[in-house]
């Protein structure tokens, strides 16, 4: 039976660029850092469980944080109600007061992804951190979107390069749009981080 889900360039040798396998996305990042001038954008901020690793970790001089931040509007996330998440607050009012401390650096673009992206400049993010939407759609118009935002030598990741949730309920897209990206243009992997539950991230570079 045919299965237009899994209709999608395979990877070839030559996508690959010395690329590394990592313990983690944490010590992905922190190994394949750019030296200096370090601007990163994460696109889905979620409640700020990766920001907190990339500001305090990675130290960047500038940090962009993406989302549509309407997770308020929701019942409940996993299994807690949201009302006590954010303590009654907004999503957004939620993570700008979680990253007080690094308001300094942060800018906050409330939208759709691919819209905020396209209206930041070109070559402009040393690390872009792609893990908004997981539908195929979602994540190529964010690919697309994000790849012209970043510098030359910057790095585009993408989290959760799996084909399935863990619990084999919810199809993702995003070895598709990634895998379409790499054969479309001069992108070559050279990272590769693990999870516990494969929600594995891959490192693009030029
Ligand atoms: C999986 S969470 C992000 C988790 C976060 N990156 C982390 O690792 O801690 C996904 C986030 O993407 C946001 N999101 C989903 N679709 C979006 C879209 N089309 N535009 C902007 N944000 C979106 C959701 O609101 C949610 O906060």
């Amino acid at each position: 039976m045919r299965q237009p889900h899994l209709d999608y360039p395979a990877l070839r040798r030559e996508n690959f660029d010395n690329a590394r396998a990592f313990f983690d996305r944490s010590d992905m990042l922190l190994a394949l850092r750019p030296e200096k001038g370090l601007i990163i954008g994460e696109v889905g901020v979620g409640i700020g469980g990766f920001s907190r690793f990339l500001i305090d970790h990675m130290r960047p001089a500038k940090f962009v944080a993406i989302d549509l931040f309407d997770l308020h509007t929701k019942p409940a996330l996993w299994d807690d109600a949201t009302s006590v998440i954010f303590g009654g607050r907004s999503h957004r009012a939620f993570y700008e007061e979680s990253f007080s401390y690094a308001r300094h650096i942060m800018r906050v673009e409330q939208g759709q992804s691919h819209e905020r992206i396209a209206a930041l400049p070109d070559d402009f993010f040393d690390i872009l951190y792609i893990d908004a939407g997981h539908t195929y759609e979602e994540v190529r118009r964010d690919a697309a979107a994000g790849a012209p935002k970043v510098k030359r030598d910057g790095l585009l990741v993408f989290n959760d390069y799996t084909l399935h949730d863990h619990l084999g309920k919810v199809s993702y897209g995003v070895i598709q749009a990634v895998n379409e990206l790499i054969a479309a243009s001069d992108w070559k992997v050279v990272g590769f981080s693990l999870q516990r539950y494969m929600y594995c991230d891959i490192a693009l570079r030029r």
